[in-house]
């Protein structure tokens, strides 16, 4: 059996989807592995790192492969490379990407979407969502303290006293979670709002403050999985009055509020965007789902009477050696429940709750029930 690791084509995408220490597993379960040369040098992976490990650097890596790993969904151009029903198992981005599904399906191969892991004890150290978030909260809070002209902790020096920044973090999951505590280790004064009951007790437990209305709609609005569902108007248009009078005393927010299946939720007017003083600082990690902040461009930093909107897509890929490290884990772990180690083979268990819940293309049709083609 043979494992390739392919070299990411967007320019913007600098993680990888295993290190030395995955191959290293993978070749000791018999496993042959080889890689595209360059593709871990944005993560700080050499080739050479790879070869030690026990990989073959070569420009066909992917051919012949029974499973080729990505980070991102593979293009037309790159599937043509792939053996016809090879496993193909990358953050997919499905949602509202039926074409691409079906350049998938059309190129045989059996394509999985990692982000699709359920979030189950068993599958939790797949999970993707979770591994990426964390670090993208955590970089959300660098790339404010960046743009920041002033510092996090309060300072008390013979020259004056400097005040302790105040942020303000707007949806407390993962990536929600990790920004309350790294501002907090900044020495931040934070306050947070989510519109699921749960959270509050978290945020409370890391030294914040918790900020929400919370009515009727408030307690139920958590779904069986954990996430949040979206919200009528009228709780939308009580959860901005009272954020409003908030905001205009924040020097920092950072957004990360997602529904999955939906674009993100519009929090952040471009009023209360205005209201906020100079030199105050937005960081919206929902921008690649349309953003939370209204105005927030990808990929930019704009600026609007002084207060900067920070709209970077991919943070985890801002911190891409922590990033390919813990994904290529979640790889990892995928991919030994789908290998016969007495064998030595491939072994996918179609009925496995993993594989149906991430299997996304299989035999030329899409076959997850979430993207079936609308007959
Ligand atoms: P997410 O990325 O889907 O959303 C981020 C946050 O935005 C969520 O907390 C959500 O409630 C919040 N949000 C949505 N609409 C909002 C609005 N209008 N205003 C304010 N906040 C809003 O969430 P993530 O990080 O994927 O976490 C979702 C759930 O999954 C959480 O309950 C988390 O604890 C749980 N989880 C479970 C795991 C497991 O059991 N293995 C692993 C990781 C997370």
């Amino acid at each position: 059996m043979k494992i390739a690791i392919a070299k990411e084509v967007d320019a913007g995408e600098p993680r990888v989807a295993a290190t030395p220490d995955t191959v290293k597993k993978f070749k000791a379960l018999g496993i042959d592995v080889a890689i595209e040369p360059g593709a871990g040098i944005k993560s700080g992976l050499l080739d050479a790192d790879f070869t030690a490990a026990g990989a073959v650097v070569s420009a066909d890596a992917v051919k012949d492969a029974d499973i080729v790993i990505k980070v991102k969904r593979p293009e037309a151009a790159e599937l043509a490379k792939y053996k016809k029903g090879a496993l193909v198992i990358a953050i997919m981005d499905p949602y509202g990407n039926d074409a691409a599904l079906k350049v998938m399906a059309d190129a045989g191969v059996s394509a999985f979407a990692m982000e699709l892991m359920p979030r189950i004890t068993r599958a939790q150290v797949m999970d993707v969502l979770s591994s990426q978030a964390n670090l993208a909260g955590y970089r959300a809070v660098i790339e404010a303290a960046e743009e920041f002209g002033r510092a996090f902790p309060m300072m008390m020096t013979a020259a004056g006293t400097v005040p302790a920044a105040k942020v303000f973090v707007m949806g407390v999951g993962v990536a929600g979670l990790q920004a309350i505590a790294t501002a907090r280790r900044l020495g931040a004064v934070v306050t947070a709002t989510d519109v699921r009951p749960a959270v509050k007790e978290q945020v409370e437990s890391l030294g914040a403050k918790f900020l929400a209305v919370e009515d009727e709609e408030f307690k139920q609005a958590e779904t069986a999985g954990g996430y949040a569902k979206e919200m009528s108007k009228e709780y939308q248009a009580k959860q901005a009055a009272l954020t409003a009078e908030h905001i205009k005393k924040q020097d920092i927010i950072i957004t990360t509020a997602l529904i999955p299946g939906r674009p993100a939720p519009k929090l952040v007017s471009a009023e209360m965007v205005k209201s906020m003083k100079p030199g105050s600082v937005l960081v919206d990690l929902a921008v690649e789902r349309g953003g939370n902040v209204e105005g927030v461009k990808s990929g930019e930093v704009t600026s609007v009477d002084g207060v900067k909107i920070v709209g970077f897509p991919n943070l985890a890929g801002r911190v891409a050696t922590s990033a390919s490290s813990l994904y290529a884990r979640n790889l990892l772990s995928f991919i030994e429940t789908m290998f016969d180690k007495e064998s030595k083979s491939l072994a996918v268990k179609w009925d496995d709750e993993l594989v149906k819940a991430t299997a996304l293309t299989r035999d030329g049709a899409v076959i997850h029930p979430n993207f079936l083609p609308k007959a």
